[in-house]
């Protein structure tokens, strides 16, 4: 995939763009988020099209299952699990280690939390117990301790990320370990986090406030980065229902009751920032990885 840098033209563009939209979101009262089941359906078909996901299922399976024991019983924490679409093949990963495995998940959408108690059940992983806490991890609470928390792709969601980090870490066992997979703010986050900030009535926290947050508190920890690339070739030019839920997850609201100004502006930045290669249309979504050590 080609990843030149924009030229200065495109990147003109983009903020101009940016700034129209800034102008015309400040007229909106009120967005409509999606609701759980469009949540699931959307970020399903995202996850499908992009190669994000199996390459965080392989840095667990590299980084983490070494570290399990067949003579103790390993405890993970996944939190903002959704529905088990990388909970899944990462206990997998984890289980041929042929340690116990306890896998408890926390997540508030009620919805994601069934299709994930279900897929664990069919998938019937020998020596794993999973359990399913529908809630938000404010409301969590454990009398155990975990070899592993992880929470990919979810602080951002938390009502309050210093506090839910803190929390997460009183809750690792002694020699446990802490894993983020945050994004880092680049063209499609500068898109998407207009969204967030006026949905969630607050500045949303990316990678490099992240690390800086770690830097402040003096958390030592490793920082890595995956690349990672969503094929959007249907919105582009294919399939409108699933060029719809492509735009729906990206800017993470009911995208077709917004004002047409607004649908006209995403759609030409998306646009802009595809990248065309041999008739297919990506676009970058790299993730950053952060690993602290209880
Ligand atoms: C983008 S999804 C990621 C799901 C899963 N970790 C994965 O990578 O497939 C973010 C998840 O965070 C969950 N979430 C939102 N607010 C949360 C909260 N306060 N506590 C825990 N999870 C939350 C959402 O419901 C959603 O399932």
């Amino acid at each position: 995939m080609n990843t030149d840098p924009p030229t200065a033209a495109e990147s003109e563009e983009r903020r101009r763009l940016l700034a129209r939209l800034d102008e015309a979101l400040a007229r909106v009262d009120e967005l409509v988020p999606l609701d759980e089941a469009r949540f699931l359906e959307t970020h399903g078909i995202y996850e499908g099209r992009s190669d994000q996901q199996r390459r965080i299922i392989e840095w667990f399976g590299e980084e983490i299952a070494p570290a399990l024991r067949p003579d103790r019983p390993f405890r993970v924490l996944s939190v903002g699990c959704g529905s088990g679409m990388l909970d899944i093949p990462v206990a997998k990963r984890l289980a041929s280690r042929k340690a116990d495995l306890e896998y408890v998940g926390v997540d508030p959408n009620r919805v994601e939390c069934e299709v994930l108690e279900r897929r664990f059940e069919e998938a019937s992983l020998p020596g794993v117990r999973v359990e399913v806490v529908p809630a938000s991890f404010d409301d969590f609470a454990s009398t155990r301790a975990f070899d592993l928390i992880h929470f990919v792709h979810s602080l951002y969601y938390m009502p309050d990320p210093s506090a839910a980090l803190e929390k997460a870490r009183k809750l690792l066992a002694p020699g446990g370990r802490l894993v983020v997979f945050h994004a880092p703010r680049e063209a499609l986050n500068d898109l998407a986090v207009r969204f967030y900030d006026k949905e969630y009535a607050r500045p949303t926290l990316f990678a490099d406030d992240f690390a800086e947050l770690l830097d402040r508190w003096g958390w030592d920890y490793e920082r890595g980065r995956v690349d990672a690339a969503v094929e959007v070739t249907p919105f582009v030019d294919g399939d409108p229902e699933i060029g719809l839920a492509l735009r729906d997850f990206i800017v993470q609201v009911d995208s077709e009751r917004l004002p047409a100004p607004v649908q006209e502006i995403v759609e030409r930045y998306l646009r802009l920032i595809v990248v065309e290669d041999r008739g297919r249309n990506h676009i970058s979504h790299p993730v950053d990885v952060f690993f602290i050590d209880g």
